[in-house]
């Protein structure tokens, strides 16, 4: 805009002194004067190529305006996204509307079976403990900037089914970063609008046999010399159960009170933040907890199956080694119901 005024005076200048200069003058002059003509009107040209531009973005909008039609209320709309892949193209399903949600959980909660399940349906890509890899959440912007692949549909894992996925995301402890970076994840995910699923257990005795049992096959690998988190078998199931961890008594109630906090916690970050809680606990015993996650992620209804099978099914008497000094440990706490429910 400065520029085309300031060209403009000039002009108005020169058109004023022609009359003064002689005939061979007023050639030069009027060539400049025309060269300026020129010059204002490829500077007015410029501005409908912009206009061409932004007719581009609105007819953009409109089509992702008649991809939302479908059963869609008000407040879902922001929760809609239309990512383009930078490795692939969606195709006919470039008009259906993904879901982004992480999975906030722990280690030995469910998460790997609850997983399974939520992949065993056709639209669903959760990939997995993407967070796993120290390199990942090194520092806020590498954790950022992995979400933003994921989200975009450029994450490759098993279960990642690209062009007809209606809900992308992944599974992430809250070990894993996520606590250090709260305050610029839940940014974040307050601007892209991803809806947080929580998973806990319930009772974290058991949950706690579970991680010390996870870590002893670690090393001992009684199944044939490999390291299994999970099986899919009863026969394996049993083999693994075989192990009664024995429990240091003297840090247990302050243990237990340390993960029920952390799970306090991490639900109070991201409260704000579109979430469900869920338990490990009720999604075994209540077929409707898993109607409840597909209507949260605003998904068509699907069966859905893991093949994983539990590890741990006994009473917990059965399963720890110093089962007397536990029990005594936690009788008469807030923790004594953990003793003898599932
Ligand atoms: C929908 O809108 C987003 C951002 O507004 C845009 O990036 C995307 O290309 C659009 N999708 C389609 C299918 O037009
Ligand atoms: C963050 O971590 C990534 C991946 O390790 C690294 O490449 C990058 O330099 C780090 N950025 C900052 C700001 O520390
Ligand atoms: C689910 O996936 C199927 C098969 O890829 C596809 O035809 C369908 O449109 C998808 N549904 C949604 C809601 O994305
Ligand atoms: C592991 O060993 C058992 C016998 O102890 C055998 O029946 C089974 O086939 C083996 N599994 C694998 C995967 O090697
Ligand atoms: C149990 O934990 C306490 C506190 O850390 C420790 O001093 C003690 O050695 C542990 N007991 C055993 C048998 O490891
Ligand atoms: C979450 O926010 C709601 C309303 O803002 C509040 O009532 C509730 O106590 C909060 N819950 C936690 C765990 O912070
Ligand atoms: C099962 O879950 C549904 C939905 O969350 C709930 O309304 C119902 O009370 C639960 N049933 C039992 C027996 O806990």
């Amino acid at each position: 805009m400065i520029e085309q005024i300031f060209i403009l005076k000039k002009d108005s200048m020169y058109i004023k002194s022609i009359k003064k200069f002689p005939s061979t003058l007023k050639l030069v002059v009027l060539a400049m004067v025309a060269t300026c003509v020129l010059y204002i009107c490829s500077v007015n040209f410029e501005k409908p190529a912009r206009i061409r531009a932004n007719s581009k973005l609105l007819e953009l909008r409109v089509i992702n305006q008649s991809c939302q039609l479908s059963n869609v209320e008000e407040w879902e709309v922001p929760f809609l996204h239309y990512p383009q892949p930078k490795t692939y193209n969606r195709e006919e399903c470039a008009c259906n509307p993904v879901r982004f949600f992480t999975i906030l959980t722990m280690q030995r909660s469910g998460s790997g079976w609850f997983e399974t399940l939520l992949n065993s349906h056709m639209n669903v890509s959760s990939n997995g403990e993407i967070f796993g890899v120290v390199k990942r959440r090194e520092n806020v912007s590498s954790i950022l900037k992995t979400m933003d692949v994921v989200f975009n549909l450029d994450w490759f894992s098993g279960a990642s089914k690209n062009e007809c996925s209606a809900a992308v995301g992944y599974k992430w402890m809250l070990n894993q970063g996520l606590m250090e970076h709260h305050k610029e994840i839940v940014e974040y995910f307050e601007r892209r609008k991803v809806s947080t699923i929580f998973l806990f257990r319930r009772n974290l005795l058991r949950r706690m046999v579970s991680v010390l049992a996870n870590s002893y096959d670690k090393n001992a690998k009684p199944l044939n010399g490999t390291h299994k988190s999970h099986v899919h078998s009863t026969l394996e199931a049993g083999i693994l159960a075989k192990y009664r961890p024995w429990i240091n008594t003297t840090l247990l109630m302050t243990e237990l009170k340390q993960t029920e906090d952390t799970a306090a916690k991490a639900i109070e970050y991201f409260n704000n933040t579109r979430h469900i809680v869920l338990y490990y606990e009720d999604l075994i015993k209540n077929s409707t907890k898993l109607k409840d996650v597909q209507e949260f992620l605003r998904l068509p209804y699907r069966d859905m199956h893991s093949r994983q099978v539990k590890i741990h099914t006994a009473p917990l008497w059965k399963q720890i080694e110093n089962w007397d000094e536990v029990q005594k440990t936690l009788r008469g706490t807030a923790y004594q119901n953990f003793l003898f429910s599932d």
